[in-house]
């Protein structure tokens, strides 16, 4: 386990002895800082930082930025400024380091092959290379590698397979909140996140997300609402924001940021079909709070009282969360765990939560606190909310 307990929980509980672990991600997003800071913190391991991105002068001037530095200097830390995996191996075996951090596997290039690095073919041989060296010394590895959104690059991509674990970082370059998701690991389950918020000095762990993903609105903002969703084993308040307007010429646009469109147009059609509303001639824009994306469908519920709100222009009460998933019909179904979705209301201070009338039946509701309301359709919802 390292000091990192977000680390920790996308990894699995901590780092694998002879492990290759694929940190990808969108140039600036932080992967460079985040590395540092867990080689910095792993104070009784030894730890190699190999970079072909940044010269060892940058490297130190970051690190002394850093919070997390130990108190004094740490002797378990070595950088190398290098490229070429003849001369890093050179220095691993003079080092002998614990674990091995490479920033970035597109930099590097081995002198098996004549290509230039950053080609598929460097990216798979370099990788090739510290897996062999991984597995043959039991020493874990963490590769960089340069995602850009649309596409991916050629390197990481090839890489996938090879290595045991994915990881992505990821987040809204100009938020300050970052993302950590598995995509892939041989040694635990993909579905946890980790958050981080991205600080003058460095990355800081962020434990309680809940209070990050909502914003201090004042109660009176229409459109906005909050989901109470779960994460990996993670219960998460996120706040929805939707914007709807008449559209003013051509085909409406239907704009999800952090959510999924082919969804947001599903539950657009149950609104439109089953309660009555005319959503065909609106624009509607939906956006999740802290650049964060769900996929847990019990936002369904949130997010059609956020549009519903907007387009009627009634704000909702923020003392109010919703968990529950939208079937076609207009019916709320039950999601699971929805005790914890509860509790995690309750603790954040929430008076009451609308969840599904299937849900309530599992329920033992004796000790809560919360008002916890159930439906079975949208539409008795709507009225019970918005009169
Ligand atoms: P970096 O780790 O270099 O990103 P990557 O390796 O993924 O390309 O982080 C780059 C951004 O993070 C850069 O825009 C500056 C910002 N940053 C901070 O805001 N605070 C910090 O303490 C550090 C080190 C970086
Ligand atoms: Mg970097």
């Amino acid at each position: 386990a390292t000091p990192d307990e977000e680390l920790n929980r996308v990894l699995g509980g901590g780092i694998v002895p002879g492990s290759l672990i694929l940190i990808g991600g969108e140039p600036g997003i932080g992967k460079s800082t985040l590395m540092l800071q867990l080689g910095l913190s792993l104070q009784k391991a030894k730890i190699l930082y190999v970079s072909g991105e940044e010269s060892e002068q940058q490297i130190k001037m970051r690190a002394e930025r850093l919070s997390t530095k130990p108190q004094g200097s740490n002797e378990n830390f070595y950088m190398l400024a290098e490229t070429g995996t003849k001369n890093i191996f050179q220095a691993i075996e003079m080092v002998q380091p614990n674990l091995v951090i490479i920033d970035s596997i597109q930099t590097l290039h081995s002198q098996m092959l004549d290509s230039s690095a950053g080609s598929v073919g460097q990216v798979r041989q370099c990788a090739g290379e510290l897996m062999k060296f991984a597995k043959e010394t039991n020493t874990p590895v963490f590769l960089v590698g340069h995602i850009t959104k649309d596409g991916m690059l050629a390197g990481p991509k090839v890489l996938e397979h090879m290595v045991d674990t994915v990881l992505q970082f990821e987040g809204d370059r100009h938020l300050a909140y970052r993302i950590l998701r598995t995509t892939k690991n041989r040694f635990g389950s993909t579905s946890e996140i980790g958050i981080y918020e991205m600080l003058g000095n460095g990355l800081r762990e962020v434990s309680n997300p809940s209070e990050i993903l909502i914003s201090q609105k004042d109660g009176q903002l229409s459109g906005a609402t909050i989901g109470a969703t779960i994460e990996g084993n993670r219960p998460l308040l996120i706040e929805i924001q939707s914007l709807v307007s008449p559209a003013s010429y051509g085909t409406p646009q239907r704009t999800p940021t952090g959510f999924d469109q082919k969804r947001l147009n599903m539950l657009l059609a149950v609104l439109e079909k089953r309660c009555g509303f005319r959503m065909g001639t609106q624009d509607v824009f939906v956006n999740m709070a802290g650049g964060i994306y769900v996929e847990d469908p019990a936002i369904d519920l949130a997010l059609c009282i956020s549009i519903i709100s907007s387009m009627e222009e009634i704000p909702v009460s923020d003392k109010i969360c919703f968990a529950a998933e939208i079937g076609l019909g207009g019916e709320l179904r039950a999601v699971n765990r929805i005790d914890q979705r509860i509790s995690e209301a309750e603790k954040l201070g929430f008076q009451e939560i609308y969840i599904s009338k299937c849900s309530q039946k599992s329920l033992d509701l004796k000790k809560t606190k919360i008002t916890v309301k159930s439906f079975g359709k949208l539409e008795e919802l709507f009225k019970d909310l918005f009169g």
